[in-house]
């Protein structure tokens, strides 16, 4: 433990949605805003106290329809003063990470004492774009397109299919993959009746024309299923193994974490979540998505000398089940039993299979679970990791 250490001492969520949600009418800015406000108040520190706020977004059409500055029109509608640093960042489903490791950066270069790192996306607010609508169309149908399908040929492929085909190469099945969602919702519903999310979660209110509010105070997307009704459905985006059903829907959400030196959360008197002991991000073959969280926890062991057995929980998230499985069995190294024993310690409390991946909001959600429950367990050492769009990584490694 050192003074020089850097530490989150806050972390909170907004409930993550499904695709039909009442969400779908709120802003993504909105969203974050909630966070923003709230990952200050639960331990007194004043918005003029922020130095910056690095803010992870990347639905840029949702965007769009407010006016395209995310971070700086949060800051402002938080009511933070106007010489508050801020940056938006896309780095696909890896951003709210990179918003924490961007904030480290300031801190160890002196540019910033205390920041506030997160994300929030709206996917279910997506707009369809006409692309042509500008310039005019002379002959020939007008055509409608839906940014959240795009990522696609003739340039790339789905991600989807991307992470099913290297699954399948690594010997990760349908059926592992069908079992692995399975797990991730019985896990979740279990952790949810226990209360084991309640610290991070802070409710939506949605004001109504008439009547009462619509609150929303938990997770909307998670569902009952068995391995029969899994085993029902189609592969999605042309992927050789990823279904609605072993993927995660399409959502809404907002996340944020307070970091500070421990020095500084001394002076402050706040009792730190969780030491920050390494945070990494690194890219790779863009086909290789389902490797990249391996991959990018590889190099957080590198940097640490660390290694899985140290770990005490891990996250990684399920982008698809694919990627978590195929990611658990690279750290195992071809060891069956090791598999076993890293699964069992992976996603304990279930994965956005189950509560939703609205993206930039996700790498945060896990970075404050672990905290929270390495909190609730005394202690502990946690690992985070996340694949973005393209094979892009980032893993954390926490120490509580
Ligand atoms: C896969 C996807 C297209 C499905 O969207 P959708 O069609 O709106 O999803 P639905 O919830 O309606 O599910 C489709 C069907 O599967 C069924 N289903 C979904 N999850 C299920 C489950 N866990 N168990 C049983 N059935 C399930 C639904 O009941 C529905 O059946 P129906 O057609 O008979 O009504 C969408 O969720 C998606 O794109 N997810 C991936 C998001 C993504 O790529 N994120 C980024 C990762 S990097």
């Amino acid at each position: 433990m050192n003074n020089d250490d850097i530490v989150i001492v806050s972390g909170v969520r907004t409930p993550f949605s499904k695709l039909d949600s009442a969400m779908a009418a709120v802003p993504s800015i909105d969203l974050a805003v909630i966070v923003m406000k709230e990952v200050i108040r639960r331990v007194g520190v004043k918005p003029e106290e922020v130095d910056e706020f690095n803010y992870g977004s990347c639905m840029p059409g949702e965007i769009a329809l407010d006016g395209g500055v995310p971070a700086r029109q949060i800051g402002i509608l938080a009511g933070f003063p106007p010489e508050l640093m801020s940056v938006s960042i896309d780095r696909a489903c890896c951003s709210s990470l990179t918003a924490v490791r961007q904030g480290i950066a300031s801190i160890r270069c002196g540019d910033a004492d205390i920041v506030i790192a997160g994300g929030a996306d709206n996917m279910p607010r997506v707009p369809r774009i006409v692309p042509d609508l500008r310039t005019g169309v002379r002959l020939g149908n007008i055509v409608m397109i839906d940014p959240l399908f795009a990522l696609g040929p003739p340039r790339f492929s789905p991600v989807a299919r991307d992470a099913g085909e290297v699954a399948v190469e690594n010997g990760v099945t349908r059926e592992m993959q069908d079992a692995w969602a399975v797990r991730s919702q019985e896990l979740y519903a279990k952790a949810a009746a226990e209360g084991l999310f309640k610290e991070e979660l802070i409710p939506v209110v949605i004001p109504q024309k008439k009547g009462d509010p619509i609150v929303i105070d938990r997770d909307e997307a998670p569902r009952k299923t068995s391995m029969e009704a899994l085993a029902r459905l189609n592969p999605v985006y042309g992927s050789p193994t990823v279904t609605a059903g072993n993927a995660p829907p399409l959502s809404a959400g907002a996340s944020a974490v307070l970091i500070m030196t421990r020095k500084k959360a001394k002076e402050k008197g706040l009792k730190p979540l969780a030491t920050i002991v390494a945070s990494v991000g690194c890219a790779m073959d863009p086909y290789r998505m389902s490797e990249i969280p391996a991959f990018s926890i590889e190099k957080a062991f590198k940097k640490t000398g660390m290694n899985v057995d140290q770990m005490d929980m891990i996250e990684i998230n399920e982008a698809f089940a694919a990627v978590t499985l195929t990611s658990t069995k690279l750290l195992a190294k071809g060891d069956a039993k090791k598999w076993e024993e890293i699964k069992a310690k992976t996603n304990i409390h279930g994965g956005a299979i189950a509560l939703g991946h609205p993206v930039s909001a996700s790498a945060a959600r896990i970075t404050m679970h672990l905290a929270y429950e390495l909190q609730r367990r005394g202690g502990g050492y946690g690992l985070g990791a996340i694949c973005g769009g393209l094979s892009m990584g980032e893993a954390i490694i926490l120490k509580v």
